[in-house]
């Protein structure tokens, strides 16, 4: 049996979660592979909308078994909280969830080294969700981290310490003010909480899984462009979103990778800084936020909103072998007149068809104009009756990839879900 993943194509907030939640009714096993409590995945089931940080968007099935994959990075603060609002719903994730041992643990510190390193930067700014992500990869990168195996050895204590002060030299140098005391406490009585669970090998775990028959899903986090080598650098996550982050984050070889779904907004969102080519400064920007409710699931930050990007679109499609594409939010542009595609960029005198090295103000999209459908979707169920207009939006796009969509999601809720 294969390893299925599913992932984001733009600048994260596709509608991964809702999407997963969909799909889980097919797999036996969700597992995220990278990211931590940076991301933000929405589920709406039966108009209560539910935000994931760190779990699997398969917790809400009750036959699904859920992994978190050593590519994740952990705040168990934020992991607790994530728990008791899902026990307040009956949901028995000591049951379903499962945790790796190499998953790296995101210390109070972490969260202030973000704030510190983003406050250095000044116009610079990545705008990081200030979880702690960069400064948690860091340690993992410069071997220092700690992971979630450690809480049960015995000197742990003594690791965090040893952590805990190589981050407070650092902070001492950015003359950084701080105060965890009151973080640190929850931090500790959260570590208790995620012994009760399963602390696993997953990548053993995984592939037996998968040498027995069971269907698995891997649930991505982020974007393709938020990806740590291909995103818009500086400005990006600091795990791999890509298809490759999947085989590393959950320990798969690349040769047990089976569907790649490619999710899609119909068209661009972005939140935090960093070059977006197709953004809207104007009054359909502001409407493209009003009507797709576009404000960040993890932060409430405003989202900058901008039309579909082909070209970016295009390389991501590249760089993780989609083989499935899922459009969502087409039911946003229901009232456009006229909707924009971005084929090309000019940039400078020259007309080019990729992303340059140096995306910067030069950058212009060259736009093909779509006809909207100024219909409401939120009756249709076949993707046959779909209004000529959408049909034509969508046609075109599986034939500028050379991918077909497989799946157009026309709201929030589980239900509004339409197979192709
Ligand atoms: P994720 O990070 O990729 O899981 O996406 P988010 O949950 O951060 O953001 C997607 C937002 O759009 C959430 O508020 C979802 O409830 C919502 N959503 C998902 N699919 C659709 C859709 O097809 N139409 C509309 N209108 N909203 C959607
Ligand atoms: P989901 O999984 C959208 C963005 C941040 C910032 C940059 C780096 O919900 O799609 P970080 O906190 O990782 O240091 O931030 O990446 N970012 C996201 N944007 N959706 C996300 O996740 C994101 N996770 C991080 O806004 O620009
Ligand atoms: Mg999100």
């Amino acid at each position: 049996m294969k390893i299925d993943v599913l992932l984001g194509l733009q600048w994260g907030d596709e509608g991964k979660g809702k999407i997963v939640d969909v799909l889980t009714r097919r797999y036996n096993v969700v597992a995220r592979f990278q990211g931590g409590p940076n991301a933000g995945h929405s589920l709406e089931i039966n108009n209560i909308k539910h935000v994931l940080h760190q779990i699997p968007s398969g917790i809400f099935h009750k036959q699904s078994i859920n992994i978190i994959g050593n590519g994740v990075v952990i705040d168990p603060v934020i992991f607790k909280e994530e728990i008791d609002a899902l026990t307040e719903l009956g949901v028995n994730s000591v049951e379903k969830l499962s945790i790796s041992k190499k998953t790296h643990l995101i210390l109070p510190t972490h969260k202030i080294l973000d704030a510190a390193y983003e406050q250095s930067k000044g116009k610079t700014k990545i705008g990081s969700t200030l979880k702690g992500i960069g400064p948690t990869y860091t340690d993992k990168a410069s071997r220092t981290g700690l992971r979630v195996g450690d809480i049960l050895s015995k000197n742990f204590l003594e690791k965090y310490n040893k952590l805990v002060e190589k981050h407070k030299q650092i902070l001492n140098q950015y003359n950084f003010k701080y105060d965890i005391t009151e973080y640190e406490k929850k931090w500790f009585e959260a570590i208790e909480l995620i012994k009760s669970f399963k602390i696993i090998d997953s990548e053993i775990v995984i592939n037996n899984y998968l040498n027995q028959g069971k269907k698995i899903l891997a649930e991505g986090a982020q974007g393709t462009m938020l990806d740590l080598e291909f995103g818009s650098y500086p400005f990006v996550t600091s795990s791999n979103t890509i298809c490759a982050g999947a085989c590393t984050g959950l320990g798969v070889a690349p040769s047990k990778i089976g569907e790649v779904f490619g999710i899609f907004k119909a068209y661009c969102t972005r939140v935090g800084a960093g070059p977006f080519p197709t953004e809207l400064f104007d009054k359909t920007g502001k409407e493209l936020q009003d009507l797709g409710n576009e404000f960040g699931a993890t932060t409430g930050r405003p989202r900058r909103c901008g039309w579909l990007d082909l070209v970016a679109l295009k390389y991501s499609i590249m760089l993780n072998g989609v083989t499935q594409l899922i459009m969502t939010k087409g039911d946003v542009l229901n009232s456009f007149e006229t909707i924009k595609v971005a084929v090309g960029y000019k940039y400078g005198n020259e007309k080019i068809d990729y992303l340059p090295f140096e995306i910067d103000d030069n950058i212009e999209p060259i736009y093909k104009e779509f006809k909207g459908w100024k219909k409401d979707l939120s009756n249709f169920s076949d993707a046959n009756d779909l209004p000529d207009e959408l049909k034509d939006y969508i046609k075109f796009i599986e034939e500028e990839t050379n991918v077909p969509i497989r799946i157009i999601s026309i709201g929030p809720d589980r239900n509004q879900t339409i197979f192709k």
